[in-house]
């Protein structure tokens, strides 16, 4: 259907379908893909669609802002792709609350490798939902892992042997609070086991409390990716960086797994900012090895993204 978009500033029309659709393959809190986009004559808009918030996992809308920020850095990597570069601007009009992001794509200048590398792995990425079996990363990826981060404007605490004890406990309490919450477990159904184009596919096996356990040795490699400050900006730029890192993770042919539970509670993101030393506000604790393939998870169609 890429001819019945029409062409943004330098891009065909069937390149910005292939940019949108690379948009909305970036993961999303209980996969409800809360953005919609609208294009101009020379803009991309990204916009957040509250409509899809989470009230009970996601009191705050972080973990919504921080999905539409992994969706930002895929168009970016796919602009790039298409030989332009993504000139853009993050909340743009502050009198727009939807309004998160402006992207102009430019046909000057050289586009990045990396980047254009970062977006040949968006098709292949997919989150990992069970358990993952240890498997030693090699300093080098950390350093890229890390890298990938601070080129966003964000910061991956890579958890030592005794903060990965303390997080991995941090995580089962926390799965448990949520679980024993009835307003939690009701909206987790609602977003599970859907036939719709959203929602998790089969039972919310993934916010089962996840059996991390063992001594340093034994525990996986556990990252914390955290940002500066807190404020609806930094969570942008914090969901760019996550998805930086997963994109970078899934080039080194390594698998994620999301342990959010930690993050989504006050009381235990404050615990967590400290176990991890107190510098940055968490946003995404995740862990790293190898994991069974997974059915894939669905997702609406590009024209139904339009507003
Ligand atoms: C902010 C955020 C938090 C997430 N938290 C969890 C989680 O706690 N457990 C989990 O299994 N997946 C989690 N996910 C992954 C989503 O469920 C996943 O991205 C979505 O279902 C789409 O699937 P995909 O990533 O395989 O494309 C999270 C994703 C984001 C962006």
């Amino acid at each position: 259907m890429g001819s019945k978009l029409g062409a943004v500033g330098p891009l065909a029309g069937s390149d910005v379908e292939t940019v949108l659709r690379s948009a909305a393959l970036a993961p999303s809190v209980y996969n409800t893909q809360p953005w919609s986009f609208r294009r101009t004559d020379h803009d991309i808009e990204l916009h957040g669609d509250f409509s899809r918030a989470l009230p009970e996992a996601d009191r705050d809308r972080r973990e919504l802002v921080l999905s539409c920020g992994a969706a930002l850095f895929n168009l970016r990597a796919a602009v790039h792709r298409c030989g332009c570069l993504p000139a853009g601007t993050l909340r743009p009009r502050l009198d727009r609350l939807s309004l998160l992001a402006v992207v102009r794509p430019v046909p000057t200048g050289t586009p990045d490798p990396a980047m254009v590398r970062l977006a040949s792995a968006i098709p292949r990425r997919a989150t990992i939902r069970g358990a993952l079996a240890k498997s030693p990363v090699p300093e080098a990826v950390v350093g890229e892992l890390r890298r990938a981060a601070e080129a966003e404007q964000a910061w991956l605490v890579v958890l030592t042997g005794a903060q990965r004890v303390a997080a991995a406990a941090l995580i089962a309490r926390a799965c448990r609070q949520q679980l024993e919450d009835p307003g939690f477990r009701t909206e987790r159904v609602r977003w599970s086991g859907s036939t719709r184009p959203d929602g998790l596919p089969g039972i919310a096996e993934h916010r089962r409390a996840p059996v991390i356990a063992g001594t340093p040795d034994e525990l996986p490699l556990l990252v914390l990716l955290g940002s500066f400050e807190d404020g609806p900006v930094d969570r942008l730029r914090a969901g760019q960086a996550l998805q930086r890192v997963l994109l970078t993770a899934t080039l080194a042919d390594l698998d994620v797994a999301f342990r959010s539970a930690p993050v989504e509670l006050a009381s235990a993101r404050r615990e967590l900012r400290e176990l991890a030393g107190g510098a940055v506000w968490p946003q995404a604790l995740l862990e790293l090895g190898k994991g069974r393939p997974m059915s894939r998870t669905p997702r609406h169609a590009v024209e139904d993204l339009l507003r």
